[in-house]
């Protein structure tokens, strides 16, 4: 039987993966969550691609489900940050109200 040993920066290294990070400033957690939001929009785009590239109704209505379920998500993230940042909202209505004009 052959006995490894893993060298220190192997294991400090897996430390860090499960090791508490530190806490987030009120400035990082908004990044944080916007980062979250882009992670939620990227997962629609790729669960609607595949609905759309296949045939097969199982997976698509599956899928499309899934997608749905992301865009709640969306707006979970984005009621977050609203919380945390007080013109986040008025920025949304102003571009809003940019696009209808
Ligand atoms: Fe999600």
């Amino acid at each position: 039987m052959k006995i490894t040993f893993k060298p220190k920066s192997v294991i400090a290294q897996n430390l860090e993966t499960v090791k508490t990070p530190e806490k987030l400033t009120e400035r990082e957690l908004t990044r944080a969550l916007r980062d979250a939001i882009i992670a939620e929009e990227g997962a629609i785009k790729q669960y609607e691609t595949v609905v759309d590239a296949t045939d097969n109704s199982k997976i698509k209505e599956t899928l499309q489900e899934i997608a749905d379920e992301e865009r709640v998500h969306v707006g979970e993230l984005q009621t977050l940050l609203n919380s945390l940042l007080k013109d986040e909202e008025d920025f949304l209505e102003e571009g809003k109200k940019e696009v209808e004009g």
